[in-house]
């Protein structure tokens, strides 16, 4: 990295749309140590779009996204693509010696795990996952409160993530509602949670159950459009996100009666290998978005949600203390710039990222198993998945 501290380090952004658009902006305002050189997106409206916003009209613009990665002024290839294509995305950039930070999921598919983890066991290359979360000052609040035991040993817990019903509007009419493009819901929108799940037991799940399906976006369902009516600035109800995306924007999809293949809702059970066990619910049609944590220890409790910030604790004894403290709330706990902060060190410094490959695969995995639960209605034993990608559980 010495001589990346020496001179601009240049980016090349494989699809340039709203997350990684946003993300780079972030990581690039507080230094001039780097530059967005490069850019490979099959939308003109994003390359137009990400190019105004990152100040970057002269980054060259790349129709192939392994011209981008051998383009030797792009030091790190960042992919913020159509889930379906990270693999290809990353497996060139790592071809190509790049380093890369890649937004979730890390694969969409059990097959493509297997050939990652095979492709860049070994390499010297720095990987960067955008599990934003982790650096949400609410989980970092709750993982060092584990770590000192105030809760003892963690014994069971519950985590989920409901979504506002426009929010829910959004990923039904978006590219995401397609397994082709995006993968699963679980994988698309809560790989984020099953990752913090992992990393808060320190495990991975080796046995799980689930339920879902699609029960509220189908077409007898469109009339709820109308009974919600628009909001403050005329936007209809289920559509009022549309204008956040580029795909949305275009294409108009009314949410009900485009074709999908994704659910609206799911529950899953899920028994780690230390022992842990745990539920997680997601559903996309809700009044009161949640994303709440209620874990139960040996020698205590604890409950939060990341939106509120709102986090409290109690030893389990008679008249014990019941701690409550305020963290960031919000969509993402505050931790996008955080998480841009940690990028920007290691893009110009080369320090080691704190959310990895290895932890993508994990969130990946883990995900494959419950979808493969729901899918087959069974409970999967994901030893042998684990075997696959060279996971101990
Ligand atoms: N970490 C987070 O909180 C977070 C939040 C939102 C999205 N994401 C992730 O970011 C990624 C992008 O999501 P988004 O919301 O920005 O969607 P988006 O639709 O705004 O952007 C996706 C972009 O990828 C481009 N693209 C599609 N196929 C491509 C290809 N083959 N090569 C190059 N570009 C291609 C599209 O044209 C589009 O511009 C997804 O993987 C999503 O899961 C993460």
């Amino acid at each position: 990295m010495t001589d990346m501290a020496e001179r601009v380090v240049g980016l090349g952004l494989i699809g340039c749309g709203a997350r990684l658009t946003g993300v780079i902006e972030r990581v690039i305002e507080k230094t001039s140590g780097l530059r967005v050189v490069a850019l490979c997106d099959p939308s003109e409206i994003a390359i137009a779009q990400c190019r105004e916003r990152l100040d970057c009209p002269d980054a060259a613009l790349h129709e192939d996204h392994r011209a981008l990665s051998a383009d030797p002024s792009v030091d790190w290839v960042c992919v913020g693509s159509w889930n379906c294509f990270h693999k290809e995305h990353i497996l060139g950039a790592f071809a190509a010696g790049k380093h890369v930070f890649t937004e979730k999921p890390l694969v969409t598919t059990m097959e493509d795990a297997v050939e990652l983890k095979a492709a860049v066991e070994g390499t010297d290359r720095l990987f960067s996952m955008g599990f934003v979360l982790r650096y949400a000052p609410f989980y970092q609040r709750i993982k060092a409160l584990l770590d000192e035991g105030v809760i003892g040993q963690m014994v069971s817990f519950e985590f989920n993530e409901t979504l506002d019903f426009n929010h829910g509007g959004y990923i039904m009419s978006d590219w995401r509602r397609q397994r082709a493009n995006a993968g699963t819901h679980l994988l698309e929108k809560c790989s984020h949670d099953v990752d913090l799940m992992n990393w808060l037991t320190e495990s991975v799940p080796v046995r799980v159950a689930s339920f879902g399906g699609l029960s509220f976006f189908t077409p007898e369902n469109a009339h709820q459009i109308e009974r919600i009516g628009t909001d403050g600035e005329g936007r209809e109800a289920y559509k009022s996100w549309q204008s956040m995306g580029i795909y949305t924007r275009v294409q108009k999809l009314n949410p009900f009666t485009a074709e999908k293949d994704i659910i609206d809702n799911q529950v899953g059970i899920l028994e780690y290998a230390n022992g842990t066990r745990a539920t997680f619910h997601t559903d996309l049609n809700t009044a009161m978005p949640e994303r709440r944590v209620y874990i139960c220890g040996t020698e205590g409790t604890l409950r939060g949600d990341v939106l509120t910030g709102q986090l409290e604790w109690r030893r389990i004894g008679f008249d014990t203390e019941l701690h409550k403290e305020e963290t960031v709330g919000g969509g993402h706990g505050g931790a996008d710039g955080i998480l841009a902060d940690s990028l920007r060190e290691s893009m110009l410094n080369g320090t080691a990222p704190l959310v990895g490959l290895e932890d993508g695969m994990k969130a990946s995995v883990a995900c494959f198993g419950l979808d493969a639960a729901l899918d087959s209605g069974t409970v999967v034993d994901l030893r042998p998945m684990w075997a696959q990608v060279n996971v101990t559980p």
